[in-house]
């Protein structure tokens, strides 16, 4: 019994110093192998007596049960501190690079309409909207164009297919439809503009089927052709930031006003880029005139009290301008390197204390 006290202290001081599993495995194989120390024991078992061997099984057995068992415990114990000095050395990095700190930009066309918001409401317009899908009145017939009108021709209409009582809705060809949702809904005086997109059934270099205009609509008793082109040439020297812009008002003819005139602002189309203000060329930027007393009269304005003039700006034409945007057609291919290169910060509103553009 004495020998079988002190083989459980080796055994299990042997276990306890076993630092790594292959001389915990040693231990095991000299304590419980084939040829063990136990094993052994085991086997001198056959020559005792069966009460003595009934006594001295049980303590061997006893032994055996609590060296396995430390020897299991030691191995776990190793198992686990091997797997965490395993995680330790060979920890991966599963963090993604840093991104940069902003990703989305302002499209050159937002950043113009907010820009062109900015400096005609500090002039006292309010922004008003109309839908995208027109009636045929709101398009054209409200606005002095009767249907067999040549102007309509000049738009390449989308229309919609007709409904059963033959009329057919269509694409606004111009945000000049709002200017009669406006006047038919408000009491003179009026001063709105018209942020929007619109839609033509024509491509090129210089046109896209959809593309966005700002209408201008005032309406008031004494507002004048003076006072409209005031007007155009305050807003474009406040959007183009330079003093004296030249600007062409060229007489031109609208059904919806009268007078009417284009306006063209004076650029240069060398080298591939646009550029504002020098050289022979001109770009027509905007429609406008003075508002058709038919017009007025379509939405029970009362021509002979009330008069005011309209304008329609190409927001396209303006980016391309201000910005030097060479082709119209880049501005709706929605390649995010064309973004990257004229996009704007979407948190730098423009103002006009601050200057329009970060
Ligand atoms: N609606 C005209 C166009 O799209 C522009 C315009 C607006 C002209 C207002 C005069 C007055 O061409």
């Amino acid at each position: 019994m004495e020998d079988l006290e002190q083989l459980r202290e080796d055994l299990l001081a042997a276990v306890a110093a076993a630092a790594d599993p292959n001389s915990l495995d040693a231990v095991r194989v000299d304590a419980l192998g084939r040829k063990g120390r136990i094993t052994e024991l085991m086997k001198g078992l056959g020559g005792l007596d069966p009460d003595a061997r009934r006594a001295a099984g049980q303590a061997l057995n006893a032994v055996k049960t609590v060296v396995s068992d430390a020897i299991e415990q030691r191995k776990k114990a190793l198992d686990d501190a091997d797997l965490e000095s395993r995680l330790g050395a060979e920890s991966v990095d599963v963090t993604l690079p840093v991104r940069p700190e902003r990703q989305g930009l302002l499209h050159p066309v937002s950043q113009t309409i907010d820009e062109v918001i900015a400096i005609m409401g500090e002039m006292g317009f309010a922004v008003a909207e109309g839908p995208e899908i027109e009636d045929d009145f709101h398009n054209f017939g409200a606005l002095n164009i009767p249907p067999e009108h040549p102007a309509r021709q000049m738009h390449d209409t989308f229309y919609m297919s007709a409904k059963p009582d033959g009329s057919r809705l269509l694409l606004r060809t111009h945000t000049s439809s709002v200017q009669i949702r406006t006047m038919e809904t408000t009491e003179p005086p009026i001063r709105i503009i018209v942020p929007g997109r619109t839609y033509r059934s024509d491509s090129d270099m210089t046109h896209t089927p959809m593309f966005h205009q700002v209408e201008g609509l005032v309406i008031d008793k004494t507002s004048h052709f003076g006072h409209l082109k005031g007007c155009l040439i305050e807003f474009c020297s406040a959007f183009f930031e330079v003093a004296n812009v030249p600007l062409r008002f060229r007489p031109s003819y609208f059904p919806f006003t009268e007078p009417s005139a284009e306006v063209d602002i004076s650029c240069s189309r060398q080298g591939g880029t646009l550029k504002l203000g020098e050289g022979d060329d001109w770009l027509e930027i905007a429609g406008c005139g003075m508002v058709h007393p038919n017009v007025l009269k379509a939405c029970n304005i009362d021509p002979d009290v009330y008069q005011g003039f309209a304008f329609g700006i190409g927001v396209e034409r303006l980016a391309m301008l201000k910005y030097g945007i060479p082709d119209l057609r880049t501005f709706f291919e929605a390649d995010i390197r064309w973004l990257r290169h004229y996009g704007f910060l979407p948190l730098e509103v423009p103002t006009l204390l601050r200057g329009l553009v970060p």
